[in-house]
């Protein structure tokens, strides 16, 4: 799998850089080595600094924690089922944090072209703090990295403030998936052509 990736890679020269070093660099996790973010100091939200890092184990915990506390009953997902897609083969799960704490995270999978948004968890306290975009942004561009050119979600046709968070973020509505979650509740499908244009602001 790293050997597609890398073979997919894009020359050095087009690497993002931040504070003058390439930010995706090649280091193992988990056991197998990806193409990714080493741990950066990303960004200052509200004048905290937020590390946007990769998962690592010890994080399992409170990740379901949160993933618990941000969806409902039925969307929310299980142990088991958090731990799947986690464990695909193309996943990749960034966190974001302000100092020890976990404000938020994102998993991401893909198959380029095709990438897709698993979840994405910004806890209640840290919500419309900009959180959420820079996760995004940055999974976006690892994406991206990795030859993703288009990526699909699905999210509740109820969940308004997730809506208009894809929206913002240049994410079109392209189907209504009838009863895709338990408890009949749809989903809209929805879709991002990524570009080589400026990254999502976050
Ligand atoms: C959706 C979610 C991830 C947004 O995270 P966030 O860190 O609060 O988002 P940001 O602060 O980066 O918001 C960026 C923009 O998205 C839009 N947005 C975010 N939350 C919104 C809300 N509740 N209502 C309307 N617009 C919203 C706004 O345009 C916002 O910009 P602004 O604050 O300048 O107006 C967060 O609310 C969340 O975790 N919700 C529960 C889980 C969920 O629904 N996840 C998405 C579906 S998988």
């Amino acid at each position: 799998m790293s050997g597609l990736r890398f073979a997919q890679a894009p020359p050095q020269k087009s690497l993002p850089l931040y504070n003058g070093q390439p930010r995706l660099a090649e280091f193992p996790a988990g056991g197998r080595k990806i193409l990714s973010a080493k741990a950066i100091e990303a960004h200052r939200i509200c004048g905290v600094s937020v590390t946007i890092r990769q998962y690592d184990p010890h994080d399992f915990a409170a990740i379901f924690k949160l993933d618990q506390s941000c969806f409902p009953p039925g969307i929310a997902y299980s142990k088991t089922m958090l731990k799947y897609y986690l464990a695909q083969p193309g996943a990749e799960c960034l966190i974001a944090g302000d100092g020890a704490r976990i404000a938020g995270f994102l998993i991401s999978e893909e198959n380029p072209p095709l990438g897709h948004i698993v979840t994405l968890d910004v806890a209640e306290s840290h919500r419309r703090q900009g959180f959420g975009s820079l996760l995004l942004a940055e999974s976006e561009a690892h994406l991206m990295f990795r030859g993703v050119r288009t990526v699909l979600l699905e999210t509740a046709t109820t969940n308004e403030a997730g809506i208009a968070f894809w929206e913002r973020h240049g994410y079109r509505r392209e189907a209504v998936l009838k009863n895709y979650y338990p408890g009949r509740l749809d989903a809209f499908e929805m879709r991002k052509l990524l570009s080589a244009a400026p990254r999502s602001k976050a």
